[in-house]
């Protein structure tokens, strides 16, 4: 193997999580939404993941999560095999993969979406360079994104700066069920300060899997309505993104919230993800919101933690108003400060393919 060859062996990439203001809940086909769902990407949750091809021993796949080899390492095989119909070459190595998150494994933030995002980006890139395409070819992030999606839905939408869009919606032509869309165009300046203080309510595993909860959704007494409700709540939030308009998106952000976790409430068999301390927050950051007049609101994702979502100009009251009035909510006062993020980020030169074709 040469220099060049080995070098285009290894892709290492950093890959942000990604929080949902209007809902992904319920699926379609394989790994397609059953409405369409908009994100933004945080900045301090992101994994790091490191993908090398090699010929050594008859292991497919051996999987590192924070130096310590892991049984995630059978997921991902399965999804090499899956994936192992478009990338052919996939079949021809056996793969290293090491992997670490900025967060801790019980901080209640799902880490699939970073995880199958940094995957899917050290993938593509060893299939760019494979196929002689540089950095900069425009279907990168798509096909990135695409990938993404067939580990973990959600993760498609951790690939872009800022905020984005996945699935299917009249509001872009280019929108789709196979990949999301970066939406930075006319997002208004106010939306860059925008903050997630993560409110850790309970950080132990849940009594029911994302995965189950989507499947609910296919016999759901309010399936279509809750279709209807997300284009229709993503219209608006996008207007309200468009416009700057903190109330609006105040109220859809909330709605949203709240109408998956009814969904969950409401799916035979019922399931609560929320605690009473969940609610607690909840009531609180609404009491404060009317007291204070300030633009705060809260988001949930499939799990008790509560994320308050606020503005940069407003931080210094906000981060009192944690300390004074929900720490004693959260598990051992616990919470993640964090923001919208600037999207994932190579932590390797592109590797030179030398005469440009592939190398693997
Ligand atoms: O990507 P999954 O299968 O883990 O589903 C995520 C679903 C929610 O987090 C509840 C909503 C979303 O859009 O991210």
């Amino acid at each position: 193997m040469t220099g060049t060859a080995k070098h285009a062996h290894l892709s290492q990439w950093k890959c942000p999580s990604n929080i949902a203001l209007v809902k992904y809940w319920g699926k379609r086909d394989f790994q397609k939404p059953m409405n369409p769902s908009l994100s933004f990407v945080l900045q301090n949750a992101f994994t790091e993941t490191s993908v090398e091809l090699h010929k050594d021993g008859d292991q497919k796949v051996a999987y590192y999560f924070e130096g310590l080899e892991s049984p995630f390492g059978d997921r991902i095989e399965k999804y090499l095999d899956h994936i192992s119909g478009q990338f052919t070459w996939v079949n021809k190595y056996n793969f290293r993969i090491s992997s670490r998150n900025s967060f801790p494994h019980s901080a209640g933030i799902a880490s699939s979406a970073s995880s199958f995002g940094a995957l899917a980006l050290c993938l593509t890139e060893l299939d760019f360079v494979h196929s002689g395409k540089g950095p900069d070819c425009p279907e990168f992030w798509q096909k990135a994104s695409e990938l993404a999606r067939m580990g973990s839905g959600s993760a498609c939408r951790s690939l872009y700066p800022g905020f984005s869009i996945w699935g299917q919606t009249q509001l872009f032509e280019s929108s789709s069920d196979e990949h999301a869309i970066p939406l930075s165009d006319g997002v208004h300046p106010v939306f860059s300060g925008l903050r997630d203080a993560i409110l850790m309510v309970d950080s132990g595993t849940k009594e029911v899997s994302s995965s189950v909860g989507h499947r609910l959704m296919d016999e759901h007494h309010y399936q279509r309505s809750r279709i209807a409700q997300a284009h229709e709540n993503i219209n608006e939030l996008y207007l309200a993104l468009l416009t700057g308009d903190q109330e609006k998106f105040i109220a859809v952000v909330e709605n949203e919230a709240l109408s998956l976790h009814a969904m969950m409430m409401t799916s035979n068999p019922s399931f609560l993800l929320l605690k009473p301390n969940s609610l607690e927050l909840i009531s609180r950051i609404r009491r404060f919101r009317e007291k204070s007049h300030m633009p705060v609101c809260f988001t949930i994702d499939a799990g008790p933690n509560i994320h308050l979502l606020y503005f940069q100009e407003n931080e210094l009251d906000v981060k009192a108003f944690i300390e004074r009035e929900l720490l004693a909510f959260c598990e051992n006062g616990k919470w993640i400060d964090d923001r919208i993020g600037k999207g994932p980020e190579r932590l390797k030169d592109w590797p030179s393919t030398g005469s440009g074709t592939g190398s693997i």
